[in-house]
């Protein structure tokens, strides 16, 4: 049951989908208060677990600490953080606490939506206390439900289907800061497919572009884009360029012209375009709010996809502002001023936090306004709305563009509503073995508010890698719909290719191809149904007390368990199972043992270049049969399925597959169900 509260005058920010009556009951979870925004306060049982909050820091259990609600590029993801790129404004409190130290009332999700800033206080300045600060004008919306599987569900429900993205998208790709011209992409190509590696993309970094302008290409490193375009393509390879969301200011560059004369651009104070500074220098930020302008930025993609390209990412959406021109000239006098002065620890200091402040500063978002259908509306009120609207100014013109196929679409800042219209990645992670295990608990998160299709930068974005860190952080990667390897420029390079144990990491890959009928499987089901990809082990086995203590194991799907090593220089680990599951350790589609296990916890020893997981009882998984000469999805289109599966005589599996790039999905009650029995397993 879904109750929808209104306060204030909220802005549209069309995340639901659902027109849903206002509640005319008494806010009954959670205490309310009007006096200063929204504020609601719950008391949280011992037991209780909060999940969600999508794109965060910490664990799956989100007890202990608060985040903030306001999309920040920061690179930097460690534990003290309370913002990263996202905002998803959505939490379950799952109620568990035994009579004596129970917490008021049932389990309950809540969705607070609000694009402004919002502050989640889960317990962190008094541990038993859920406190959530909202603006004076939002709609909250309060579920109950049966379990933390319904609640979810029927949140899916109101904010709609998540994006389909082509089958492609599910492959193996590769992407650096730093590949500047043609001959550096071609080379990753050769790269992979000298050595077998299977490859599906390669991506282009702000390298490509004309001095970092949207919608241009260098001709010099890139001479004859559409041509080489295809020639990627005969080699089974797309091109993912980045599109970012400032528009450089500059005289005769069309996007900048047309985007001025029509008045498209985010206004200043003094009805001028607001000027703020990106990679390019002095920008404009194009109104993503405006949807005249939003079909405008939009348009400007063809450009790209005219000459052959089907897949983005859009970035620094936040959006990112490296200074804003009136602070620059501030900061800019203050310190000139400080120039031959004895700069001691006050002064010293408050130099380098008004330089550092330059960036990202909130009274910059403050300073600049949006036209919402003719509505003048300060960015501060709206900001997290931006990143989500960019991602849908390009997914509303491919529909247009390219009716007829699915394109891959991601971005790095969103907003609950976003899941609609593209994917996110999580952003500038590093080389850290920390974030093998922060993007595991990020995922069943993000899934919760509808963003399945995503990943983190494999390897680490920032810092240099190392060949275990690699490896051990594909294994997990290898169930994450979006599987990239990404790393920023001036790191050490992070292709597959570069380390000494090829052939290990070639399996790898390898595997991710024989998965592949399971993972698009689960994905369509889970994006078609509402459904969750991932999930903490809780969800599945809700009576099991011991499953919401397990941080660092999910399930996927509805037939598997990981439990990934994410530790540098284990050789293995503990895992805990609810129930009994076979155990698949797997070296490579053709080198694979199994082992029944019961129930409890265990020490599971995986080397390296193991891929270990948990099928669940009377479960079954497809796979396509080993191919050596796999090099893209297009090569497993027609291979032979094979089973994996632990059962007495026989199971059923709802097996999900299309053509993987028509928009039309098939419809559920087309969906084949296939028996498996016992003797048809390959393991
Ligand atoms: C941002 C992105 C990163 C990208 C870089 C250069 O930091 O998050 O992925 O490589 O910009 O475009």
């Amino acid at each position: 049951m879904i109750k929808k509260y209104v306060f204030g005058q909220p802005v549209c920010t069309d995340a639901v989908v659902m027109n849903i009556p206002e509640s005319g009951d008494a806010f009954s979870v959670m205490e309310l208060t009007e006096s200063d925004g929204v504020k609601l306060c719950c008391r949280m049982g011992e037991r209780d677990v909060v999940y969600g909050l999508g794109e965060q820091v910490r664990g799956m259990n989100k007890r202990g600490f608060s985040y903030v609600s306001y999309a920040t590029d920061d690179s930097i993801h460690t534990e003290n953080k309370h913002s990263l790129y996202g905002a998803h404004n959505f939490l379950a409190l799952a109620r568990k606490s035994r009579e004596t130290d129970s917490g008021e009332g049932g389990s309950f999700g809540i969705f607070v939506d609000d694009p402004g800033r919002v502050v989640f206080d889960v317990g962190e300045t008094k541990h038993d206390q859920l406190v959530i600060q909202a603006g004076g004008d939002c709609v909250i919306y309060v579920i109950e439900g049966e379990d933390l599987k319904d609640i979810v569900r029927q949140f899916r429900r109101l904010i709609g289907r998540s994006y389909l993205p082509p089958k492609w998208a599910f492959g193996y790709q590769q992407s650096r800061w730093g590949y500047v011209c043609q001959e550096d992409v071609r080379e990753v190509v050769r790269g992979h497919h000298g050595q077998g590696i299977p490859l599906e993309a390669v991506y282009l970094d702000i390298d490509y572009m004309e001095n970092y302008k949207d919608f241009t290409v260098d001709g010099e490193k890139f001479p004859a884009f559409g041509d080489f375009v295809d020639e990627m393509k005969g080699q089974g390879v797309h091109l993912v360029p980045i599109i970012d969301a400032g528009v450089k200011i500059e005289k005769g560059y069309p996007v900048y012209e047309e985007g001025v004369q029509k008045g498209y651009f985010c206004k200043d104070e003094e009805e001028g375009d607001f000027v703020a500074a990106v990679w390019p220098g002095r920008v404009h930020f194009p109104d993503m709010l405006n949807p005249e302008a939003r079909a405008w930025f939009g348009e400007n993609y063809k450009f790209l996809t005219d000459q052959g390209i089907d897949g983005f990412w859009n970035d620094m959406n936040e959006p990112a502002i490296f200074y804003s021109e009136k602070n620059l000239e501030k900061v800019m006098d203050e310190v000139i001023s400080l120039k031959d002065e004895n700069l001691d620890i006050d002064s010293f200091f408050h130099m380098v936090e008004i330089v550092t402040g330059l960036s990202n500063n909130r009274k910059d978002y403050k300073s600049f306004y949006h036209n919402m259908n003719g509505e003048k509306v300060c960015h501060d009120k709206v900001h997290n709305l931006y990143g989500f609207n960019m991602t849908r100014a390009a997914a509303e013109a491919f529909e247009k563009l390219m009716p007829e196929k699915r394109t891959l679409l991601f971005s790095r800042s969103s907003y609950i509503g976003m899941h609609r219209y593209g994917g996110i990645w999580t952003g500038d992670n590093e080389s850290w073995w920390s974030h093998i295990l922060l993007s595991m608990q990020q995922m069943p998160a993000l899934n919760m508010c509808g963003i399945l299709y995503t990943g983190s930068d494999i390897g680490g974005f920032g810092s240099d890698t190392t060949e275990d860190l690699l490896m051990r952080w594909l294994e997990f990667a290898m169930f994450t719909p979006l599987m990239r390897n990404h790393a920023a420029m001036g790191t050490r390079r992070q292709e597959i290719y570069q380390f000494e144990r090829i052939e290990d990491f070639r399996n790898l890959i390898r595997l991710r191809y024989g998965l592949l009928p399971y993972i698009y499987s689960e994905y369509m089901k889970a994006a078609l149904s509402g459904g969750m990809y991932f999930r903490p082990i809780a969800f599945d086995y809700p009576e099991d007390a011991h499953a919401d203590q397990v941080e660092d194991q999910l399930m996927i799907g509805e037939s598997i368990m990981i439990a990934p090593v994410y530790v540098q220089n284990a050789k293995g680990r503990y895992v805990y199972l609810p129930e009994e599951m076979l155990m698949v350790r797997m070296r490579s589609l053709e080198d694979y043992a199994s082992e029944a296990m019961d129930k409890g916890h265990h020490y599971v020893e995986t080397d390296l270049n193991e891929l270990v997981i948990f099928v669940k009882k009377n479960r079954v998984l497809p796979i396509a049969a080993p191919d050596r000469d796999v090099k893209t999805t297009a090569d497993i289109e027609d291979a032979p399925i094979i089973w994996f599966g632990f059962i007495e005589t026989a199971a059923e599996y709802v097996f999900y597959d299309d053509d993987g790039i028509s928009r039309n999905p098939v419809p559920e009650e087309k969906w084949k169900t296939v028996t498996v029995r016992k003797e048809d397993l390959a393991c």
